[in-house]
């Protein structure tokens, strides 16, 4: 009898399903053409609206071709309402009067500083910040948020140290200089990153990837070589994990979800030369639901995913809503992109979460 009732209570206690404010994804690569119509569709079905990086070749530099490129996101899209929010790509010679015009036009909601070298596609980044002033100060005037992929490129320094030593050499100095400036530091990978992101006031916030979240850097190595799980920022220590973990099952509102989903095809990853880059966006939404379960946090899995993030851009927060259910899925070995094929994150793996239809 005593064992019955408490096989009862744990069946009530057991979460079975969740509804939540439908998310956003305030950090997401599409790409573009057949890639960008492959992969959109994973986005739409979850979340309401993401901020889509710049980073196509060449980079979205300018508002013509922004404008160009939010079409070809719609038409991805066609017949859902997603919205995409979109971003232009820092360089050393944007122009205050380009971030006039991006301000001006209403659907482009930030601008990207990667640092050139620093990642895929950023052989057209910033060399030198401080050629971006005229840019930062009209940023900082408009309110336009500046993202930020934090990793200094020096070869001199190891590259788990590359997030750590852009806080002391770029982020802090930009910080003082521009105590205006919003800013999002970008898929944060260290407890330096989520410390520095505390210590600042409300302008500065944090996206946090779903990978960053699940795995250290063992998960690269794992019985060999393991191109999947390599990223920009790559994945840290154990104790860095932590305090991400820390960081978003705390329910504080300075960070939110970004899941730098980033499609590359099979043969690109899985190369004397793989690309970095990680996507989850197939079961993106299920992947943070399965983390936040397993650190005690589903309760704060609404606000980091649904609040924060419209939040902090001074957007309103969606109304519609989604259901996950305690049901398992299976991921598959692959998707096809594009007459490739593209591996997701768990792929040929079961997760405890399903979307509901
Ligand atoms: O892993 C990454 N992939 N990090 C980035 O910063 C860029 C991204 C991509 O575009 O593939
Ligand atoms: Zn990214």
């Amino acid at each position: 009898m005593q064992n019955t009732s408490w096989y009862i209570i744990r069946l009530i206690m057991t979460t079975q399903s969740i509804t939540l404010t439908r998310p956003d994804d305030w950090h997401l690569h599409l790409r573009d053409g057949e890639i960008l119509n492959s992969v959109a569709p994973f986005t739409a079905k979850q979340f309401q609206r993401a901020i889509v990086m710049p980073n196509l070749k060449p980079a979205v530099t300018t508002v013509k071709q922004a404008v160009e490129y939010v079409d070809r996101v719609l038409a991805a899209v066609e017949g859902t309402d997603f919205e995409p929010l979109m971003t232009l790509y820092l360089t050393d010679n944007t122009s205050a009067d380009e971030i006039r015009a991006a301000h001006k036009s209403c659907f482009i909601k930030a601008v990207k500083l990667y640092p050139a070298g620093a990642t895929t596609n950023s052989d057209e980044g910033v060399t030198n910040i401080r050629k971006c002033d005229a840019a930062l100060e009209e940023m900082q005037r408009a309110g336009l948020p500046l993202l930020v992929h934090g990793e200094v490129t020096d070869p001199g320094i190891d590259v788990f140290d590359r997030e750590k030593v852009f806080i002391d050499r770029v982020l802090m100095p930009l910080t003082n200089r521009f105590p205006g400036l919003k800013i999002v530091f970008e898929h944060i990978t260290t407890s330096d990153a989520a410390d520095f992101v505390l210590d600042m006031g409300a302008r500065v916030g944090a996206t946090v990837t779903v990978h960053h979240l699940m795995y250290n850097r063992n998960a690269m190595f794992e019985g060999g070589m393991r191109p999947h799980h390599y990223c920009l920022p790559v994945l840290k220590r154990e104790r860095h994990r932590e305090a991400l973990l820390h960081a978003v099952g705390s329910g504080n509102p300075k960070f939110f979800l970004g899941t730098d989903s980033a499609p590359h095809a099979k043969n690109l990853k899985e190369s004397s030369c793989g690309c970095a880059g990680i996507f989850t966006a197939h079961a993106a939404i299920e992947l943070y639901a399965t983390v936040f379960e397993a650190i005690g946090a589903l309760d704060k899995l609404e606000a980091f995913a649904s609040f924060y993030g419209p939040d902090f851009y001074g957007l309103p927060r969606n109304t519609g809503t989604i259901t996950l259910e305690k049901k398992e899925q299976r991921i598959p070995e692959s998707y096809p992109m594009a007459g490739e094929q593209l591996v997701p994150l768990m792929a040929g793996q079961t997760i405890p979460w399903t979307l509901k239809a």
